[in-house]
Formats: C-alpha cells, structure tokens, sequence
C-alpha cells in the first residue's frame, strides 16, 4: 500500500513512524512534512490547506489511503473531496467536522444528545454577550471561547469582569482570531483534571484508543498562557475503569448515534477533551483528529497495527470486531518549543543532540518545527520536538525521557519540567 499522511507536526511523525511498521505499507509521503518525517517516507511540498494539490497527488501516485493530522484540511471538506473522485481517506466529512471547527454547532449537539458539558451561551452581539457576563454570571473566573478554528488558542479565561469583556470585544470584532471570533461561546468555568480520550469509530462502532492527558499551559505547575500542548502521557491513571466507562456511554457513545441522526455520521478519529472530577466528568471539546503530543505516546504504546482499522473506517466498513493492543507501560513526551512561543516562535536556531538520541534505547526523538538548512537541523515553528519514551511505571519513564530530552538543545528552548507529575501523584 501506498499512504499519504497530510500534516507536518510531531504528531504526524508519530503517525508515519506507526503506520511504517505495517507489512501491509510499501511506501509512505508526507504533506508538506518536517525533518522527522522526510527520515522515514518522502517529503511533498505541498500545503495542508492546499486541497486541489494535494487531490492531484494522491490520484497522480495512486494512494491507497489519506490519513490527516490537522484539522484544517478537514474543516475545508478533503474528505468530501478525495472520497468523491472515490479516493480512500481517514478522517470525518466536512459536515461532521463541524463537531471541533464549530463549537456553537458541537455545544448545541452535546445539550442535545445528552452529553455532559459546562453550561453555556453563544453570542455574536457585544452587547448581549456582556450583560451576560456583567448580570448574570457575575463572579469570575469567565469562560470565552472562540467559535471557529482558533489553533487552540481560542479560549480566554478572564479573571475580571474587565477582562471578559475585552477578550468578548476582541472575539467579536474580529480583533482577535478573524472570522473565527465573530460568535463566541461563554461558558461556566469548571474545575478538576483534564484527560483526552480518543477513539476510532466507523458511524456506528467505537472502539478506544488508551486514555492520555495533554499538558496545555507553557509553564511548570499549569501556568501562563496556553499552547498547542507541552506534553503528554499515556496512559491517564484519572481515566479509572469507571471513568473510561462513563465516557464511553455518556460521551462517545451518545455524540457518535447524534451525528448519524443528524446525518452528519462521522468516521475517523474522535477526541474528546475532557474535564473530571471525582465521578463528574464533563466534556470541554471534541476535536475531530488525533491529539498533538498525545498521538505520540499513543502510537509508542499501540502495539496493533494501526494500517487495517484505518483502512476498514476509510473503506466505509466495520470495526466491531477491531482488537487494539497496547502496551502495558506508560509512554510520555516532552515537547521542546521555540523561543518566544507561544506568541512568536523564532525560527532559524540550530538545534544540535538529536542524532545523538538514535541509539536511546525505547527513546524516539518526534519532531516537529524542524528543517534542515544547508545540512544543519534548525528551528522552523513553535513547537520543535517531542522526545518520547517507554518504560516501566511511570517515574521511569519521567527519569528516561528527560535526560533524554537535555542531550538536545536549541537557542532559547522552552520545556516544562512537570511532565507526568501529575500522574505520580495517584
Ligand atoms: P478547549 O479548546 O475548549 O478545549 O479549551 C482549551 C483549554 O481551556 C482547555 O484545555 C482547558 O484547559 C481550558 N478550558 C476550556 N473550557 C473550560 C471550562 N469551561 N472551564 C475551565 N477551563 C476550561
Ligand atoms: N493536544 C491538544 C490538541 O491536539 O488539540
């Protein structure tokens, strides 16, 4: 088989390093790619948006099946496009993507189907969304969130009345994140520990993905501003038995049967971030793809070949009878980021060590923001690496990734140093 992974992140590196492991895989491209991915497939210039380009590849190279890492080219319908001149390709339709490109549309059909959320309203008016705020919620902190695709960084919690309405006036003008902020979705701030849930469903069948637990804030002890994600581990010891249950029912199970009725059925990947507390769990967002950096301790740990369910959801078929095996160790990856992200990542730096980790046993260096300039590795994006190991428990695999992570350096590289903390602590 010949597939082609669009994206160019640490999580489609993790996903090609997966899928090259499949008997059934002859040759792998990636869309436009990094360094990471160019060391295991070939690299096509071409963009995640540039859908009419990336259609006359795949049919040019005859792929046997598209897989998509971002949401973007989703949201921009791909699906609908490839799978029309009868290409075969993983991933929800346009119409059901709107489950993490419309977060209006995605709270609407959580109250619906009955799928536990924080309560909210949406608003496109200044002036209704702030006498919300300064009348009826009252007390901060204030949940604002951005309607449309914000690349994750669409969520403001103001902790003022002041604030609020500044990041609603930023929103809805469409100071702040375009088109993306002209309806907004205000919501009641929910406390607790966040996990990410991940599952492959075919519009009917669901079969989970381990659970895992993103590290969303820039620094140690989830403080300053929130980024694409700092790391991650899988698996989430707050995802019990019991909890995994719960969400397979009232989350997984109640969002995948609404999008049929709707006929929007969705096929691919399903992620849903959660909220728990205690036996509370509460949904904050479902987002339509894998999770960047949870795909990479989650493709560390799945020991299954992940090529023939992918296959079988793009083929329109039937997972029921789809086992995935995982590894019983914990994985965990730290994401090494540029200078100046979130805000403004600096490009250009050299980044030295990262063959050295070649030889790491049960290490693999993921990269993301990463070219290669005049046979240099240089920094070229905000987020650079995902150094990610497996080990034993989970204090191993802390004491195994991070000097594994110290042996590559970059100008200006910002890392946490908490990864996994939070897991030690259950
Ligand atoms: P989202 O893109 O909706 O997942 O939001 C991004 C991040 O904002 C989440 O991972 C949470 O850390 C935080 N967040 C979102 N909604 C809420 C909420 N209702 N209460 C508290 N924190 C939230
Ligand atoms: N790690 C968060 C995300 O992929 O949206």
């Amino acid at each position: 088989m010949k597939i082609l992974v669009i994206g160019s992140g640490g999580r489609e590196h993790a996903l090609i390093w997966k899928i090259k492991q499949s008997p059934l895989v002859k040759e792998i491209f990636c869309a436009p790619g990094n360094a990471g991915t160019a060391r295991l497939g070939i690299n096509i210039p071409i963009d995640a948006k540039d859908l009419t380009e990336l259609l006359a590849f795949a049919k040019k190279s005859r792929i046997d099946l598209t897989v998509i890492g971002p949401e973007v080219p989703l949201d921009m319908g791909i699906v609908d496009l490839f799978e029309a001149e009868g290409l075969k390709i993983l991933g929800p339709s346009q119409k059901a993507a709107q489950l993490e490109a419309n977060k209006a549309f995605s709270k609407d059909m959580m109250k619906k189907y009955g799928v536990p959320t924080a309560r909210y309203s949406v608003f496109d008016k200044i002036i209704h969304a702030q006498d919300f705020v300064e009348d009826l919620l009252k007390t901060p902190p204030f949940v604002i969130k951005a309607s449309g695709l914000a690349a994750g960084k669409g969520v403001v919690i103001a902790q003022s009345i002041a604030e609020a309405n500044a990041a609603i006036k930023g929103m809805l003008t469409g100071k702040l994140f375009g088109d993306a902020g002209r309806e907004i979705v205000i919501e009641e701030y929910l406390s607790g520990e966040e996990a990410s849930f991940l599952a492959f469903t075919d519009g009917r069948n669901i079969i989970p993905l381990a659970s895992s637990q993103d590290h969303k804030k820039l620094l140690d002890g989830d403080l300053g501003p929130n980024t694409g994600g700092m790391g991650a581990y899988s698996p989430a010891p707050v995802v019990t038995p019991a909890i995994h249950d719960k969400v397979m029912v009232e989350v997984m199970r109640r969002m995948v049967d609404g999008m049929a009725k709707e006929r929007r059925t969705y096929r691919g990947i399903l992620y849903a971030g959660l909220m728990i507390n205690g036996d509370d769990i509460k949904t904050l967002e479902f987002n339509c793809r894998f999770g960047d950096p949870e795909c990479q301790p989650l493709m560390m740990r799945l020991k299954s070949d992940i090529v023939p369910i992918m296959m079988e959801i793009a083929n329109h078929g039937d997972i029921r009878h789809f086992k995935l095996d995982w590894d019983p160790r914990p994985a965990l990856c730290i994401v090494q980021a540029a200078h100046g992200y979130p805000d403004a990542p600096r490009k250009g730096d050299e980044i030295v060590g990262l063959h050295d980790l070649d030889d790491w046993k049960d290490i693999v260096a993921f990269l993301a923001g990463v070219k290669v300039v005049d046979g240099k590795l240089v920094t070229d994006g905000g987020r650079i690496t995902g150094i990610t190991g497996i080990a034993e428990t989970m204090q191993a695999v802390i004491d195994l990734v991070y000097p594994a992570a110290h042996m590559v350096d970059f100008d200006g590289r910002q890392f946490r140093d908490d990864i996994g903390r939070k897991a030690l602590g259950r």
